[in-house]
């Protein structure tokens, strides 16, 4: 038996800075054996940092980490490994152009005779691993022709090829299904009955609070103290996160709204969507709610000209639009912040400034160069509004945190003033306290006047924000709602493809 009370690792001090940033601040942490110990904070507040010092990726600038009671230097993510500390990462970091195979032994292919690669142990080991986590897809398959679901998994096999004695895993579940997440949490038990010690970072509280034993909160870089799950709630980490509680109550019906800004009449695009009929009033928020696969993220990306329906009409304002490219449903006011930033949201290279005036860089032109006040205008509006955490506007967007960058994704797309605005998962990733703001800057501009359409696959966040429910499934819609009307049990049978048993 383990000593369960010996951590298996801890950090010390650990003080980490960058240029303009102090991102951690004398943080203390460990981890013990066959536990598993959440990290919460708000975005920004050095959560994965801390985890790249551990799997050597960052240098502290003080600080110490010791194993089994040991001081011990972790120059790299090479040595980390060695040590048994692995991390998987909140952005993916696989190699695209190789196999799942190779991705997952990266670094270290198993050899043969004068140091060819042993494909056929490659592949058998691999294909275990994949097994082990019920993964439909061989691991021949290259990368780049993988769902994000399944390069979040091929991710995950890489850490089980070690003999781990702490796993890191860095908002694992942000691009899961539910049934994904079954199997990662199995995996996750599996692991802490081997004694092994689990780092768990999520936004997710239902998450942290199935999964976790421990929860150590950092708030802007620095150690606010570590909890027993057993003896805590919600609300108590979320006052030690954020410093206050939160408004989690549901979203009251609006009491009345203006014309139809946008209707969507039979619209197919087989085998994705099939007959999808709804409206979105100025001033109104609609909640798409259904599981991931259900077909939303499709028929947001049809209304923004970036898929071509079978049939169906769809109508701005009273007029029927055909909406063929990108740059007709910009031209419509028609806005979309899709629910993948690194893929279809952000030039990580680019500057967090540029990137939120991208899309307007034709409007913002004065003469034939380009008006910087205009767009640092445009910037600090929407830093402000929605308190974005960068040193400045130079700062490249992809080293900003996951839910910062997320949240640049949104300004650039508020920026345009749009009247209809499409927002896919808007706080996935994004930490509690930012979540409640962006649900409200939602609400706000529905009250202003915009028409709305919110996909999300949670549940409180569609109740919080929507007027008006649209429950689908495979590709169909089940059911609408009022706000006032709804009750989860009725949202989770809709979902689950059960048609209402009674008139509601
Ligand atoms: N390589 C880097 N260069 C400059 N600044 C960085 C770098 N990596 C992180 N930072 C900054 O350090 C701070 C902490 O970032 P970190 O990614 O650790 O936050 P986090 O807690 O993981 O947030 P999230 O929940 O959004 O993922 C942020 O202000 C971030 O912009
Ligand atoms: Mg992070």
């Amino acid at each position: 038996m383990t000593d369960t009370n010996t951590p298996a690792l801890q950090l010390q001090g650990i003080v980490k800075t960058f240029p303009g940033v102090r991102a951690l601040d004398g943080v203390d942490f460990d981890v013990r054996p066959g536990e598993v110990h959440a990290l919460l904070g708000e975005n920004g507040a050095g959560k994965s940092t801390l985890m790249k010092v551990l799997a050597g990726m960052y240098q502290p600038n003080e600080g110490r980490i010791l194993i089994g009671g040991q001081p011990v230097q972790i120059s790299n993510p090479i040595e980390a490994k060695a040590q048994g500390v692995v991390l998987i990462h909140q952005e993916l970091s696989l190699v695209p152009e190789m196999s799942a195979a190779e991705n997952i032994y990266l670094g270290e292919l198993p050899r043969k005779g004068m140091g060819r690669v042993n494909w056929k142990e490659l592949y058998a080991r691999s294909n275990a691993i994949l097994e082990r986590l019920k993964c439909r897809f061989r691991a021949e398959v290259t990368v780049a022709n993988l769902s994000i679901a399944n390069q979040q998994m091929v991710e995950i096999a890489r850490a089980l090829t070690v003999d781990a004695r702490v796993v890191v895993f860095d908002e694992p579940t942000a691009s899961l299904t539910d049934a994904e997440k079954v199997v990662l949490f199995d995996i996750i038990n599996d692991l802490k009955s081997q004694g092994v010690g689990i780092v768990y970072i999520s936004h997710r509280m239902d998450e942290i609070f199935t999964l976790s034993d421990r929860i150590t909160v950092l708030r802007d870089g620095q150690y606010r103290g570590t909890l027993t799950t057993a003896e805590t709630d919600e609300d108590a980490v979320t006052r030690l996160m954020i410093g206050r509680s939160l408004d989690l109550s549901r979203n009251e019906a609006a009491p009345d709204f203006g014309k139809t800004m946008l209707e969507v009449r039979n619209l197919s695009c087989a085998p994705l969507f099939e007959d999808v009929s709804f409206t979105v009033r100025e001033g109104e928020v609609v909640g798409f709610y259904g599981l991931v696969g259900a077909g939303r993220t499709e028929i947001a990306e049809t209304l923004f000209g970036l898929r071509t329906p079978d049939s169906g009409q769809v109508f701005i304002d009273g007029q029927e639009v055909t909406i063929a490219s990108a740059q007709d449903a910009i031209g419509l006011g028609i806005s979309l912040v899709p629910e993948n930033r690194k893929e279809q949201g952000l030039v990580l290279q680019m500057n967090c400034r540029d990137n939120m005036t991208l899309p307007q860089v034709h409007n913002l032109r004065a003469g034939p160069f380009l008006s910087n006040g205009a767009e640092l205008a445009i910037f600090d509006k929407y830093r402000d509004k929605l308190e974005i955490k960068t040193p400045s506007w130079k700062q490249t967007a992809g080293v900003l945190s996951g839910g910062n960058q997320q949240k640049i994704v949104i300004g650039k797309w508020l920026s345009m003033q749009p009247r209809v605005l499409i927002v896919d998962e808007p706080t996935r990733g994004i930490d509690v306290g930012s979540k409640s703001e962006i649900h409200q800057l939602l609400r706000d501009l529905a009250s202003q006047g915009y028409a709305v359409i919110v996909i999300s696959s949670e549940m409180p966040e569609v109740l919080r924000v929507s007027d008006r429910i649209v429950a689908m499934y495979h590709g169909r819609v089940m059911r609408e709602f009022e706000i006032d009307d709804v009750t989860e049990d009725s949202l989770v049978q809709a979902i689950s493809g059960i048609k209402a048993s009674e008139p509601a």
